[in-house]
C-alpha cells in the first residue's frame, strides 16, 4: 500500500510527516475526500473546487497546479489498486519551528494523499438495515463551512455515538435545529413529501453529495426546501438519511432511539441512493 507524502511514493510504513508538521502541532490545514468508484474519481472537479475555497479562507497556499494534483490523486488510486472506496488529501501550513503566527513567507505547504479501499458490499448491507444516530449539542467552531482537519468535536461525537451503538452523531445549535454530522450532512423527508436540508451557510459543510443531490431531486422534480429542522421535526419525519462521499446516501431509521417512520429505511432514501450515481460526474 502506497501513499504519497511531499512529493514521493512510498510505502505506507515508511511514509511519514515531520514532527514539526503544523498539521500535526496546531491541526493547521485542510483536507477532502473523495468517493472512488470502478477507479474513477467521484465528482472530483467539485472536491478540487471546495478544496481551493478551504485553502483561501485559511491562506494555505495551493502546493502544485491543480492539474498536477490530479494526477497524485490519480496515481495513488490506481497504485493502491483501490476500485471502490476513497482517496484522502490533507494539506498542512508546513513545516516551521512552533509558533501559532503563520510560519515565515516561502514555508511550502506539505500534501499527503492516501486511498482506501471501501467494500461495496457492507456498505450495501449498511444502507439496507438503516443507521441510528444520535444528536449532541453543536460545541464547534463558527466557521465549520471550511473543512479543517481540526475535528476533535467531531471525533468525540462520533465516539459517543459508537458507544451508543449508532453509527452518526446529529449535532444539534443552540436553538434546537440540528446542524450537521459528525461527518455527513443531515435530511429528512416529511408527510407531505418535502425533502430538507439546511441551508449552506457558515454552520455547515456544503457537501458535495448533498450538492449533487439537490440536483437529483431538482430534476426528479421533488419538493425541496432548504431549511433549518429541529431533533423532535426529525423524530417526527416519514424518512431520514445522512449524505456524504464515503457513504453518498444513508438512510437513517433510529433518532435517539426513536423509530424514523415504520423504522425501515425509507423508500425515498432508498431510491436517492440509487440514482445519486446517475447524477455524479
Ligand atoms: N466528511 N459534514 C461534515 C462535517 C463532513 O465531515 C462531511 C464529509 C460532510 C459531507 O461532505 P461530502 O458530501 O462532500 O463528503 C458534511 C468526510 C467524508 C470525512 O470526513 O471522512
Amino acid at each position: 500500500r502506497i501513499a504519497y507524502v511531499n512529493g514521493r511514493y512510498l510505502p505506507r510504513s515508511e511514509a511519514a510527516v515531520h514532527i514539526e508538521d503544523r498539521g500535526y502541532q496546531f491541526a493547521d490545514g485542510v483536507y477532502e475526500v473523495c468517493e472512488v468508484r470502478g477507479g474513477h474519481l467521484i465528482d472530483e472537479r467539485r472536491h478540487m473546487e471546495r478544496l481551493l475555497r478551504s485553502l483561501s479562507e485559511l491562506r494555505i497556499p495551493l502546493p502544485m497546479p491543480l492539474s498536477a494534483l490530479s494526477i497524485v490523486l490519480h496515481e495513488v488510486v490506481r497504485r493502491n489498486g483501490v476500485r471502490d472506496g476513497i482517496v484522502y488529501l490533507q494539506i498542512t501550513r508546513g513545516v516551521a519551528k512552533r509558533d501559532h503566527a503563520f510560519p515565515p513567507a516561502g514555508t511550502k505547504p506539505a500534501l499527503v494523499v492516501t486511498a482506501n479501499r471501501i467494500d461495496p458490499e457492507k456498505t450495501e448491507r449498511l444502507a439496507a438495515d438503516g443507521i441510528a444516530v444520535i444528536t449532541l449539542p453543536d460545541n464547534r467552531w463558527d466557521r465549520v463551512d471550511i473543512k479543517s482537519i481540526a475535528l476533535l468535536p467531531n471525533v468525540m461525537a462520533k465516539q459517543q455515538a459508537r458507544e451508543q451503538g449508532a453509527r452518526e452523531a446529529w449535532f444539534v445549535a443552540a436553538d434546537g435545529t440540528v446542524t450537521e454530522g459528525s461527518s455527513s450532512n443531515a435530511w429528512i423527508v416529511t408527510g407531505d413529501n418535502e425533502v430538507v436540508t439546511r441551508k449552506a451557510d457558515r454552520t455547515i459543510l456544503k457537501g458535495i453529495t448533498r450538492t449533487v443531490l439537490l440536483e437529483v431531486l431538482k430534476s426528479e422534480g421533488l419538493t425541496l426546501t432548504e431549511r433549518a429542522f429541529t431533533v423532535e421535526e426529525a423524530q417526527g419525519a416519514r424518512e431520514a438519511f445522512i449524505t456524504s462521499a464515503s457513504q453518498a446516501v444513508m438512510p437513517v431509521v433510529r433518532i435517539d432511539g426513536r423509530p424514523i417512520g415504520n423504522g425501515a429505511p425509507g423508500l425515498l432514501a432508498t431510491a436517492l441512493r440509487r440514482d445519486f450515481h446517475r447524477f455524479a460526474e
